[in-house]
């Protein structure tokens, strides 16, 4: 054992200096008859050459070891010592580095392992939940926020994170629905997109860069009756048009790593998916970078043993037993297998037996040190260790201030009746509700390494602002986790309702902070209503009952049912879980700082019963009419609208879009139309508009979605000042993807609609011929 390490880590010098590898071909049979060679080209050579000299050393154990991928909680020195692929969640910086000193010195080949996390919305510094970002419907905002996340991965030394989520999701009783961008593909798209470039930079090599995985592929995002990693039933045009255009989105702007998905797809498990891993990703897109399983979905691919004690997670039955789940996975495209360890355990068997190839697996090693080439780790692989240490290199001013920023840009007002807000900082302010003094929610379901400590509560943030302000929580809403929660965590109460409402009666204002713990939002935290739970709804009657003014400021990762608050209530301010920054964000808003500018990124249904809702439904024959029997409406419900639509939001301020052109009524196939509007602050704020573009095509041979949203941009205008907005649209906007993926663009009328939100009417029309 020592001379092994002896020779391994001359060869980790010998590559430090540059030294050019040996050319001789060798097919190694033991660990010291190469470990004296070079381990690969110099540094700087081409990536592909150095991926192929490496993988000609290694033997069938090394490739199997690098297609590992362990968690923290697994990970030994002597996995490192063997060579395992990777390790995830993972974050104490010496630990990191000393078994990257054990992978690097004392592996036979000196390979790195990648250590990954999941950095969603922020590392230390926490941003707004993705949901949130999304409404911000500015791409800014997510580049901000990977790149402070990758920033702080990347000094504790992670080189790859678990994000962007890019499900899209017609399912608000999903919990992860708070992950992702809602449920416009396009706009899931340009957020995904703006993640990667923040995250990746141009080239992931660099210090305070990270390569990203894009999750989940695919169509995790709309499960069965919403519980969380139940099956998806999905038709080729909704996978093509919907769901995969983000992932492509991603991938172009540079994503080399994804993470496939723990449901089933018509039948097939995300994670054993020929179909879409394999001849949809690697095949049709050219995706060159390696898949990771998620947590033991391969493992979950196998039938559960019926009557016998079983060794992991199963339950898809798509598999008899571990060997059989190791050569799905592996033969559909999986590269890398997380938690579970079927394909390590008995790849050499099924190697043996002709039940996966070689060329297979040496394409699945090749792919996965081919981003560890390009993620600069055989060059750099060590963590700094005092600036990992260094409490300043994280959390700092600047990055609170963009935190901040991306939280007030992220609220969405919902209602604001007789300009209720903002409200006079001078005057006596009352915080009430549950979440009022939270430090803990407002972080949302992925907080990463952010700690409660160093969030500023909506109380601190309001009493900053507005001193002297008072605080009644006026019920509980308990931080805990099935099955140990119950009913009576959530505002179970009225008992505290008293102090609030003389809170209430001896405050000129009140913030009512109410919504959902974290814990009731994120991974498998479905729900089966989107009422705000427990008794909070009670506690707004009682507060309103005051005659006080008041806003309800709603922290929640999903679409909730808020016509009755909405009947109560004369503002409401959807806050989403807004990071680190949360109170002085709400603040921000509240005493009209900041104007806030977000749109929803998803519909907000009237009743549960309209759920899947979304703006981008595909016309039927019967379209609804509520006074009319025979089409598509509910005999319940006044309209088959949502509550607040796609796209909605309000301002302090007023505008005003007019002025639709085109530059040209006719489009060739290939062509370009430039639409412009021009969009006039009317009131009297400064304010932010997102002028949004929509369009339809009302004659097709696959129908098409009533509208979709092919363009937006969030401008700011001073009170009385005008802009004009301009899209070009081509090809890709006017078009539609058939069951092969091929676009299709076909002749005839194209409709525009520009305006604030998904029921945009400024409209006129071209001709794609
Ligand atoms: C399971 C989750 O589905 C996935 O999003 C996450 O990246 C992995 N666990 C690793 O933590």
């Amino acid at each position: 054992m020592k001379r092994h390490a002896t020779v391994a880590l001359l060869a980790a010098a010998t590559l430090a200096v540059g030294a050019v590898a040996s050319s001789a071909p060798s097919t190694p049979t033991s660990s010291d008859e190469v470990a004296l060679a070079p381990v690969g080209p110099a540094p700087g050579s081409n990536v592909e050459k150095r991926v192929d000299a490496l993988l000609e050393r290694m033997t069938t154990e090394e490739k199997l070891q690098q297609v590992q991928l362990l968690s923290d909680g697994q990970v030994t020195d002597e996995d490192a010592r063997k060579g395992v692929g990777g390790v995830f969640s993972l974050v104490d910086p010496a630990r990191i580095d000393e078994l990257q000193h054990i992978a690097v010195e004392e592996s036979r080949l000196g390979i790195p392992i990648l250590f990954a996390y999941d950095t969603i919305h922020g590392y230390r510094t926490i941003f707004p939940v993705p949901l949130g970002a999304a409404s911000s419907f500015d791409p800014e905002v997510a580049r901000t926020d990977a790149t402070i996340g990758a920033r702080e991965s990347a000094t504790v030394g992670l080189k790859q994170i678990y994000s962007p989520m890019v499900d899209l999701s017609h399912e608000p009783r999903w919990g992860r629905i708070v992950e992702g961008g809602g449920e416009d593909p396009y706009l899931n798209a340009v957020l995904a997109a703006a993640r990667v470039k923040g995250a990746q930079g141009d080239d992931y090599a660099a210090r305070d860069k990270v390569v990203t995985s894009v999750k989940h592929f695919v169509a995790y995002g709309q499960p069965e009756g919403g519980r969380d990693y139940n099956t998806t039933d999905m038709s080729e045009s909704r996978l093509r048009n919907y769901y995969l255009p983000p992932f492509k989105a991603a991938i172009d702007a540079g994503a080399d790593t994804v993470m496939c998905s723990f449901n089933s797809i018509n039948g097939v498990p995300g994670c054993a998916n020929r179909y879409t891993e394999t001849d949809i990703l690697k095949k049709e897109w050219g995706f060159d970078g390696f898949i990771e399983s998620d947590y033991t979905a391969v493992s979950e691919t196998r039938a559960c043993p019926p009557r016998k004690p079983d060794e992991g997670p199963c339950g898809h039955g798509t598999a008899a037993d571990g060997p059989e789940a190791a050569a799905n996975a592996l033969m559909a495209g999986t590269d890398s297998e997380m938690v579970s360890t079927h394909i390590r355990d008995n790849g050499a068997q099924l190697l043996r037996e002709g039940r996966i190839s070689r060329a297979r697996l040496d394409d699945a090693v090749r792919r996965i040190l081919r981003i560890k080439f390009r993620a600069g780790l055989f060059d750099h692989p060590y963590v700094d260790q005092a600036e990992a240490a260094d409490e300043s290199s994280f959390l700092t001013d600047d990055d609170r201030a963009a935190a901040r920023e991306a939280a007030g840009r992220s609220m969405v007002l919902l209602k604001n009746h007789d300009a209720t807000l903002p409200f006079d900082a001078s005057k006596k302010t009352a915080v009430i509700g549950p979440l009022g003094k939270d430090q803990h929610s407002v972080l949302g379901p992925w907080w990463g390494r952010g700690r409660d400590e160093d969030a500023v509560s909506v109380f601190d943030g309001v009493s900053e602002q507005s001193p002297g302000a008072t605080y009644a929580e006026g019920c509980t809403l308990t931080p805990s986790e099935p099955p140990s929660n119950t009913p009576e965590d959530e505002c179970a109460s009225d008992a505290g309702f008293a102090e609030a409402v003389a809170a209430a009666e001896a405050a000129d204002q009140v913030v009512l902070t109410v919504g959902e713990t974290r814990e009731m939002s994120g991974e498998a935290a479905s729900r089966t209503t989107l009422d705000l739970p427990g008794r909070q709804e009670e506690l707004i009657e009682a507060i309103k009952a005051t005659g006080t003014p008041f806003v309800v400021v709603l922290l929640n990762g999903r679409p909730l049912t808020l016509g009755d608050v909405a009947g109560d209530s004369p503002a409401m301010l959807e806050a989403w879980f807004p990071g680190v920054e949360a109170g002085n964000a709400v603040a921000d808003v509240v005493f009209g700082k900041v104007n806030p500018g977000g749109k929803l990124p998803v519909s907000f249904p009237q009743r549960l019963g309209q759920v899947p809702i979304y703006y981008n439904h595909e016309p039927t024959g019967r379209p609804c009419d509520v006074t009319q029997k025979y089409n598509s409406r509910y005999r319940d419900l006044r309209s088959c609208d949502p509550l607040y639509e796609f796209g909605f939001g309000l301002s302090y301020t007023s505008f005003d879009i007019s002025g639709l052109t085109l530059d040209r009524r006719t489009m060739s196939r290939n062509g370009r139309v430039k639409v412009s509007v021009t969009v006039k602050n009317t009131g009297e704020r400064k304010g932010d508009e997102v002028v949004q573009l929509y369009l339809r095509d009302p004659v097709a041979s696959i129908a098409q979605p009533v509208r979709r949203l092919r363009g937006f941009e969030r401008v700011t205008l001073a009170p009385g000042q005008t802009q004009r907005v301009g899209f070009t649209l081509d090809r890709d906007d006017v078009g539609f993807r058939d069951n092969r993926g091929k676009l299709v663009v076909e002749p005839g009328e194209i409709q525009v609609y520009v305006g604030s939100s998904a029921r945009a009417d400024l409209t006129d029309s071209f001709r794609v011929r």
